[in-house]
């Protein structure tokens, strides 16, 4: 198979990802974007792509695989449909936001001859790919603990970028419990560990002062999310978080010593072990930068954070080329999608602790696969049939939402 052909659904992400794609051996035939002024920017990159508008014509384009950047809410039901025409899929985070969702996912993709993949990228960057390295040498013993910390906030007085990135009301980025965006932090663990999440409890950190100019459903600006795994560890992980400065970090703690990217440090790591424990050609404490293959490099230099939507796609194109099974397949994706949502539901709960099941079982899908909740829109404007906030009777001034609404108005 020479190139894979590929269509990109959803020009936002979507078209910041070509320079990946392509690098990567992937050929982009079509894409979907309803937004005009999205379609212009991409047709400026790449002008004899085919443009629909439509995903109902969209997939009716003879191609390999499907790279779904649309809604963050909605990736499911379109991997379904693409996975029962057997086209790969490789949707951006994440999975699933329904429980039913998730075990509709998994149903397709064990029927489907193509395959699924989670186009998670923060446990490519380059000091995750080292600690998993380490990990897996077993230096460091089993692990016992580990933590993962995302960390991104947004300007809550900078009305231009707020909607820019939230184009209506009822945008999912309004409506996003602190759980939901979890992928980030809680992936790198499972990558470098191995280890699955087998129940979830949650607390919020709670919250945005009265005086921000931007209305903001969600005040929360945390959630710190604790796991148990299936090897009795124990997980310490964020979802997308809003306090201190944007930053991601990572702590691996096993038996015998530890490894964790420096925050601040551009990258470095620091391995250490306890005195009795240091292992031969090691010292006991070890401060270094690790760096990506020479090969790579050049494919990297314009690939986005930190070169690591570089090795997803690569990941991706190399599963199809050689009928590989992805590592991040809809097991993966739907137990990261089923602790983010339970998550959630523990912080509405009063920190109740609950089961993350296990959907290569039957009998453990069927208990969720009628279990809708949701604390976003729907695609025809349903109203959310879940709170998004810990503080579940927030809701913005109509002041605020006035001068959101206008503001919008303005850019549209
Ligand atoms: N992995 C990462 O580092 C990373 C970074 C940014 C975004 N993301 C993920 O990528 C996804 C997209 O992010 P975004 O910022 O571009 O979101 P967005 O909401 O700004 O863009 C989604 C795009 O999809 C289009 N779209 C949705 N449904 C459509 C339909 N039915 N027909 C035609 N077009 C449709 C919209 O018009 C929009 O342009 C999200 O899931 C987000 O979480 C991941």
């Amino acid at each position: 198979m020479d190139k894979i052909r590929l269509g990109v659904f959803g020009l936002g992400r979507g078209r910041s990802l070509f320079t990946s794609m392509l690098a990567a051996g992937a050929e982009i035939v079509a894409v979907c974007e309803k937004d005009e002024r999205r379609i212009e920017e991409a047709l400026k990159i790449a002008p004899e792509i085919t443009v629909y508008r439509n995903f109902d014509e969209f997939i009716e384009h003879p191609m390999d695989a499907v790279m779904l950047c649309n809604y963050f809410n909605e990736h499911a039901e379109y991997a379904v449909r693409c996975l029962e025409r057997n086209i790969h899929v490789l949707s951006e985070t994440t999975s699933n936001t329904t429980m039913a969702d998730g075990v509709k996912l998994v149903r397709a993709a064990e029927r489907s001859s193509a395959f699924y993949m989670i186009a998670e990228n923060y446990p490519f960057m380059v000091f995750n790919q080292e600690m998993r390295r380490v990990y897996r040498e077993g230096t460091l013993g089993h692990v016992l603990y580990a933590e993962g910390e995302y960390n991104h906030p947004l300007n809550p007085n900078n009305m231009a970028e707020v909607v820019k990135l939230r184009p209506s009301q009822e945008h999912w980025r309004n409506n996003i419990p602190r759980t939901y965006y979890i992928t980030h932090s809680l992936a790198p663990l499972m990558y470098i560990t191995g280890q699955r999440p087998v129940k979830v409890s949650a607390m919020p950190v709670y919250g945005y002062s009265e005086d921000v100019t931007c209305p903001l459903n969600v005040r929360d600006r945390a959630a710190i999310i604790t796991t148990i795994n299936d090897d009795r560890s124990v997980f310490r992980i964020t979802g997308c978080s809003a306090f201190g400065c944007h930053e991601n970090s990572y702590r691996i703690c096993g038996e015998y010593g530890q490894i964790e990217n420096v925050r601040g440090s551009g990258n470095k790591v620091m391995l250490n072990y306890n005195k009795w424990d240091i292992p031969e050609g090691r010292e006991e404490h070890n401060y270094y930068k690790p760096e990506f293959p020479e090969e790579d490099k050049p494919l990297l230099e314009k690939a986005g954070h930190g070169g690591s939507d570089f090795y997803v796609f690569r990941e991706f194109i190399n599963c199809i080329r050689e009928k590989r099974h992805p590592e991040f397949d809809e097991y993966f994706a739907t137990t990261m999608a089923s602790v983010a949502i339970l998550a959630h539901r523990s912080i509405l709960e009063g920190n109740k602790a609950f089961d993350i099941p296990d959907f290569h079982r039957e009998e453990e899908r069927v208990l969720y696969e009628n279990d809708v909740l949701t604390p976003f829109y729907g695609k025809n404007g349903e109203a959310p049939t879940q709170p998004c906030c810990s503080e579940i009777d927030y809701k913005p001034s109509a002041e605020k939402l006035a001068a959101y609404e206008s503001a919008l108005k303005e850019r549209n």
